[in-house]
C-alpha cells in the first residue's frame, strides 16, 4: 500500500471509489462538485498495485478563514479495517499542518476521528449546520484558531 498526493490522472477514478466505500452515489458527486469549484486544498490517495484503495480530501471552508473540512474519507469495502483510513488521515493531516492551515473540521464518529487529534471539544462554540456532537476539530495553529469567527460555513457542494 502506498499513500501519495492525488494527480489529475486519479480524478476520474475517485468518485467510483468514494461511492463504493459509502455505497452511496451522492458522496462521489460531492467530490466532483468540490473539485469543479476548486475547493479541494489537500487530497491524497492510497494505492495498491496501481489500484486506488483509499482517498481523503480536505476542502476550504467559506468560514472561518484558514480552515478546512475533512470530507470525504473513503476506503474500498474490500480493504476496510486494515489501517488505510488511519494512515490517510495521519499523512494528509500532516500535509495540512505543513501548509499552514489553522484547523481542520470533520463531521463523523468522534471515537474514530478522536484517535487522530480531531476533538469534539475544540469544535464546541462554532455555529454549524450539522450536529455539533459529531463535529470535531484539530487545531494546527493555536494563536490563529483563538481569533477565528465562530461560524462554520461549508462550500456549496456540501
Ligand atoms: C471509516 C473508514 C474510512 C475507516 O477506514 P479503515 O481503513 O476501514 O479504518 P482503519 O483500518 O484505519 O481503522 C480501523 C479501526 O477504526 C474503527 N472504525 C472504522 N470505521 C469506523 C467508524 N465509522 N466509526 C467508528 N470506528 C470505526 C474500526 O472498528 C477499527 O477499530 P480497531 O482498530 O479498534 O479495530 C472506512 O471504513 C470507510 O471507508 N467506511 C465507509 C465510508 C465512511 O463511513 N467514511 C467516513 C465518513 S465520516
Amino acid at each position: 500500500m502506498f499513500i501519495r498526493p492525488v494527480t489529475a490522472r486519479d480524478h476520474a477514478k475517485i468518485p467510483q471509489l468514494v461511492e463504493a466505500a459509502f455505497a452511496r452515489h451522492d458522496e462521489g458527486l460531492l467530490v466532483e462538485e468540490l473539485r469543479r469549484h476548486g475547493d479541494i486544498e489537500v487530497e491524497y490517495v492510497a494505492t495498491d498495485r496501481n489500484e486506488l484503495v483509499g482517498h481523503i480530501a480536505f476542502s476550504r471552508l467559506i468560514s472561518p478563514p484558514l480552515c478546512l473540512a475533512l470530507a470525504p474519507l473513503s476506503v474500498h469495502p474490500d480493504r476496510q479495517k486494515t489501517g488505510i483510513g488511519s494512515t490517510l488521515i495521519r499523512i494528509a493531516s500532516e500535509a495540512v499542518e505543513e501548509a499552514g492551515w489553522a484547523a481542520a473540521f470533520v463531521l463523523g464518529n468522534p471515537a474514530y476521528y478522536g484517535r487522530f487529534g480531531y476533538d469534539v471539544e475544540m469544535a464546541q462554540g462554532f455555529d454549524t449546520p450539522y450536529p455539533s456532537e459529531f463535529t470535531a476539530a484539530r487545531v494546527f495553529d493555536e494563536t490563529a484558531f483563538r481569533s477565528l469567527p465562530r461560524e462554520l460555513v461549508y462550500p456549496a457542494a456540501f
